[in-house]
């Protein structure tokens, strides 16, 4: 039997009501935290909670990963879904908080802890509003977001977490330290971007370093190669279309009387658009072939693809956008002007689905809680979980309710 609910208000009431429990959850996870591919006990603790909620389905170990699969199931064959990631960063905590890592050298300093936790208290909300919820909200929570070599969303993408039933429509968030707890921030479209790796080898012929002449020096060639790769965004790149081209590692070299025969590098590039993306590296390849033939020198390119950007959907973002200015007031939700260049793999679902990604405030000046992501003093200001919970629900409740 349904009872028509204020679904805004329930889902408000109730995040407010588990707030401290969605605490508790960040603070276990935030002092135990596993690295990318190693979520075994974190996995283990979201499951018994998914179970304890009553969550219609748990799937463990989803596509022989660390990865969690929950599904509420409603009334009608729509499903949104909503994502959590799990793993922490390999460096050492100091903060000094009562809640600090336990672990040596391993720290939740990029807010998953935060990510998963509030997807807990979504779980929780949805299950508890089950019998009014239209259709299924399937709930992932995904390993190893940080890493692109240990099954993270693309894994799971492969092994069909979209389907089964289909997602029509995906939801994500990060936690964002430029923006104050209470608040949150979106836009439609280019977003965040991809981020790729690349290894360059200029193979010379080593000499002494008197006699030039009889050598190929790759040193020589590879600033040559550095310097044509760094024209690349500067004259290829449309000045309108973000990229970036870094170099940020060089090897070679074994004594200042000796010309090697080979230096190595690696860099990162960085795209908004899939065009870009795919066009950069025959760019490279190009520039690279044109100045190692003309020296003489041979190269081994490296060129290998990491998370595509993160497109968001213009309808899903329209939709989140008026949904969360519903439930957190029109001054709490910002539109935000520019996308960042930094990466997320939650652009490999946005690949499949449509979907948007969402940025949580979490900045609190007055608690001291202001340091950026990645860094050893990281900390959130937990006000911001209950917010995350009641959005993420709310997207999800909303969703099927509209479409099914
Ligand atoms: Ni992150």
């Amino acid at each position: 039997m349904a009872v028509h609910i204020n679904a805004k208000e329930e889902i408000r009431k109730a995040a407010q009501e588990i707030k401290e429990e969605i605490i508790s959850w960040r603070r276990h996870i935030h002092m135990h935290p596993e690295l990318s591919g190693e979520e075994k006990n974190t996995s283990r603790f979201v499951a018994s909670k998914l179970k304890e909620f009553g969550v219609d389905e748990v799937i463990e170990n989803f596509g022989g990963t660390t990865a969690v699969v929950g599904i509420i199931k409603g009334k009608h064959d729509v499903t949104a879904a909503l994502r959590a990631d799990m793993d922490a960063l390999p460096m050492q905590e100091k903060t000094g908080k009562p809640y600090a890592s336990r672990i040596p050298n391993v720290m939740h300093s990029c807010g998953h802890d935060a990510h998963t936790a509030i997807l807990l208290g979504a779980a929780k909300i949805l299950t508890g509003l089950k019998e009014h919820l239209q259709g299924n909200v399937k709930l992932i929570f995904q390993p190893c977001e940080e890493r692109h070599d240990c099954g993270g969303a693309k894994k799971l993408v492969e092994e069909g977490v979209l389907q089964n039933p289909d997602v029509s429509a995906i939801f994500g968030l990060h936690v964002f330290p430029e923006l104050p707890a209470g608040k949150v921030g979106t836009r439609i479209g280019h977003f965040m971007a991809s981020s790729d790796v690349f290894t360059i080898k200029i193979k010379g012929k080593g000499a002494h370093a008197s006699r030039p002449h009889q050598g190929v020096d790759s040193v020589l060639v590879a600033a040559q190669v550095i310097n044509t790769l760094h024209h690349i965004v500067s004259r290829k790149v449309d000045p309108l279309h973000p990229a970036v081209l870094t170099i940020g590692r060089i090897q070679g070299g074994y004594a200042d009387n000796i010309i090697p025969d080979e230096v190595e590098m690696g860099g990162t590039v960085r795209t908004l658009s899939l065009e870009l993306r795919d066009q950069i590296p025959k760019w490279m390849e190009h520039a690279i072939w044109g100045v190692t033939l003309s020296y003489g020198a041979a190269y081994e390119f490296d060129y290998r693809q990491g998370t595509p950007p993160v497109i968001n959907d213009e309808k899903t973002t329209r939709f989140a956008l008026g949904m969360m200015r519903d439930l957190l007031g029109k001054e709490n939700v910002v539109e935000l002007p520019e996308p960042t260049m930094g990466g997320e793999d939650f652009a490999e679902y946005l690949m499949k689905v449509p979907g948007t990604f969402i940025r949580l405030g979490i900045r609190n000046e007055e608690k001291g809680i202001k340091a950026p992501l990645h860094s050893p003093l990281f900390d959130i200001d937990e006000d911001a979980l209950p917010v995350g919970a009641s959005v993420m629900a709310y997207l999800a409740y909303k969703w099927v309710e509209e479409h099914s």
